[in-house]
């Protein structure tokens, strides 16, 4: 099972590195993959310990005249290799196209990036069927290399994001395998994942991880969420 955690905006450069601290601590002796932590951009730094971490964005350019931005200079500073790309808020609250995150999908493909890249429709094409769901779900992966052996995808449907309401498990199912029959990736579940719902999450088949905002805040909370996740 991949663990990530999606700080989003919460979380400073200090509280973030007391997380890392934590959440080691709390893992210690646990076997796992590498825990994904994508914390705000003034709060990154180098991971440790089980903790690699990753930027929730970053514009696609070495360095330049794009101001409020960073670049792949500032993520090298931190060793940075990991990097989300497509989560719905910047799709929808900052208005990034599928041109443009293609066009960033490129960049940090061609250095090498681990990209973990969402997908997920919003409530009114979930109520339009199967059909135009999945119709709805490949056109986000229109000029994205899915080949990519460093690609991890999360698929988090827009309706379960931060609500408290995660999708159901036959819905997380029937959606992973569909997109597991067409795209051999690792493939990960978002959307209001918590310490209750994990197991069940877990044991689907066809998910072989988790992208997780709210529940990853606090780090002992993760910690059993994680815990909970790998059933130990
Ligand atoms: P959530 O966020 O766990 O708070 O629903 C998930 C995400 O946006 O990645």
């Amino acid at each position: 099972m991949i663990f990530a955690a999606n700080f989003k905006t919460y979380h400073t450069r200090y509280s973030t590195k007391v997380y890392m601290e934590e959440l080691n601590n709390y893992l210690e002796g646990i076997r796992c993959e590498p825990i994904y932590l994508f914390p705000p951009a003034t709060a990154l730094q180098e991971g440790f310990g089980k903790v690699v971490v990753g930027a929730q964005n970053a514009y696609p350019i070495e360095n330049g005249a794009v101001t409020g931005e960073i670049g792949l200079m500032q993520l090298n500073e931190f060793n940075i290799k990991t990097i989300l790309i497509g989560h719905s808020e910047r799709r929808t609250l900052l208005k990034e196209n599928q041109e443009f995150i293609a066009k960033k999908f490129n960049f940090f493909k061609e250095h090498g990036f681990k990209i973990i890249y969402c997908i997920g429709e919003p409530l009114e094409v979930r109520e339009q069927g199967l059909e135009k769901l999945f119709e709805y779900l490949f056109s986000q992966f229109e000029g994205i290399d899915v080949c990519y052996e460093n690609l991890i995808v999360a698929y988090e449907p827009i309706w379960a994001i931060g609500t408290g309401v995660s999708a159901k498990v036959e819905d997380i199912k029937q959606v992973h395998d569909g997109l597991k029959k067409e795209f051999n990736v690792p493939l990960l579940y978002g959307g209001s994942v918590k310490v209750e719902n994990i197991e069940a999450i877990s044991a689907i088949d066809s998910v072989d991880g988790v992208l997780v905002g709210s529940a990853s805040l606090e780090a002992k909370n993760f910690a059993t969420l994680i815990k909970k996740g790998l059933g130990v």
